[in-house]
């Protein structure tokens, strides 16, 4: 298992190139089994979860390859095995994204139902309530869940949830619609700039999808689906980490291939602080080069504050100057990094779904544990400033997420390397 051994206080400065968006991929990759034809996608980063994914559609009929360019061709060989099985869905939850497109082109699909997650528990309620009211049957056998239709028709489905919306409860009822007959209209459709870019791939597909990006989506169901070329988006949760890990050294970055309007909320937030942040050409620069104030935030659905941002965040505002209050109501108990932070000095006090985190002067490095993605990412940053050594074990867990993080920083002035057991 590797781990990172980060020596902190280093200013970062310098240029980072932002990868395409793990969690456009990740979907848009399960699209493809609509299609009839070769798909080509630009821009698929090279992490551990869009190999997974490839596996995933291995195991049902498609073929996945990344050429020497680093694009990624995918069709579909063989249409008869319809089985996403548990032992691949409880290690990336998003498989799931292969329910709507299987149920749609083969008229069945199985997939083991994912279980909770160290963020807390994730239902997909609103995943199979799409479905079943585009006319689909939906049976639990052995902890998968068994989708059959004769036909999917069109349907007005309201998708808001305790939450508000589903990004990937969206994805998957919008892919199933794209093959129904009529029109399907999606009420409280979740408007992450994610959907639309699978809206965006989709219609180069055939597909008729108008709305994206906005709560109400129209889907008019089309008979086939084509093979489609499609250049995914940034990732604008990488492009924020990075935005902290320059305001938390006191660095300056200029980020290429970062599109500010995916991320107004946490501009706002990070500006609010005390961040220098500017578009320059199609660049954003960043930079820091005082004590930062405190500040609230609440996570909310696009295009409120991100709640993959969440942990990020948290640890920059250990650094500033009072207190702050930080409130998740998309995952109440993503919080796993908080015991991690306070063993590197942060003063935090949770209570239920809030934390309040009271700037300290500094951090110190110690021995910590990634546990998710997101947190994983919040260490590293923490590492960056902290004095002294931190070593972060079960890095794999960040290798799901960001491609070569750590060369990516090492690039611009950290002191951070990989070591392998
Ligand atoms: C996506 O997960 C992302 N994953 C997550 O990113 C992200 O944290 C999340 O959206 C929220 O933005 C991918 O895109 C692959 P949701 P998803 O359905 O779609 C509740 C990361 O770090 N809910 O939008 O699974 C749910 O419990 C990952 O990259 C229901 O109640 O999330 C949550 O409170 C982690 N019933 C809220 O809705 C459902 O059927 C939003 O979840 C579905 C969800």
């Amino acid at each position: 298992m590797d781990r990172f051994v980060i020596n902190g206080g280093a200013r970062l400065k310098g240029k980072i190139r932002i990868d395409g968006a793990k969690n456009a991929a990740l979907p848009i990759m399960a699209a493809a089994l609509l299609s009839d034809g070769p798909n080509v996608i630009h821009g698929v980063p090279d992490l551990a979860d869009v190999r997974f994914m490839g596996e995933v559609l291995g195991d049902v009929g498609a073929r996945v390859t990344r050429d020497p360019n680093g694009d990624l061709h995918l069709s579909v060989d063989d249409e008869a095995d319809s089985h996403a099985k548990y032992d691949r869905v409880r290690k990336m939850r998003a498989s799931v994204c292969v329910l709507g497109p299987l149920l749609a082109k083969r008229k069945r699909a199985r997939v083991s139902l994912p279980g909770g997650c160290q963020i807390g528990p994730r239902p997909i309620d609103l995943h199979l309530r799409g479905l079943k009211a585009l006319g689909a049957e939906i049976e639990l056998d052995g902890g998968d869940i068994i989708a059959t239709c004769k036909k999917l028709r069109g349907a007005h489905i309201f998708l808001g949830g305790p939450f508000g919306s589903t990004v990937l409860g969206t994805a998957n009822v919008m892919m199933a619609a794209t093959l129904a007959e009529g029109r399907t209209v999606i009420e409280s459709a979740a408007c992450e700039p994610e959907v639309e870019d699978l809206a965006d791939y989709l219609n180069a597909m055939g597909a008729r999808i108008s709305g994206a990006g906005t709560p109400r989506l129209t889907i008019d169901g089309v008979d086939k689906l084509r093979g489609a070329e499609h250049h995914v988006i940034p990732d604008r949760i990488e492009a924020g980490t990075f935005l902290v890990a320059a305001a938390i050294t006191n660095g300056e970055l200029t980020l290429q291939n970062c599109r500010l309007e995916h991320l107004m909320a946490v501009v706002d937030r990070l500006q609010n602080i005390g961040v220098q942040i500017d578009q320059e050409g199609g660049d954003v620069v960043v930079s820091s080069s005082r004590r930062l104030e405190p500040t609230d935030v609440t996570t909310q659905p696009f295009p409120g504050f991100p709640t993959d941002l969440q942990a990020q965040l948290m640890t920059l505002l250990c650094l500033a100057d009072g207190n702050s209050v930080i409130t998740e109501k998309i995952y109440p108990d993503r919080f796993m990094h908080v015991a991690e932070l306070m063993r590197m000095g942060a003063n935090i006090r949770r209570e239920g779904p809030t934390a309040v985190v009271t700037g300290v002067k500094r951090l110190i490095g110690a021995p910590v544990m990634a546990s998710d993605l997101r947190a994983s990412a919040a260490l590293v940053l923490a590492g960056l400033v902290a004095r002294g050594a931190t070593v972060i074990q079960r890095v794999y867990h960040i290798d799901r997420g960001y491609e070569a993080i750590e060369a990516k920083l090492a690039s611009v002035g950290a002191d951070i390397t990989r070591v392998s057991d």
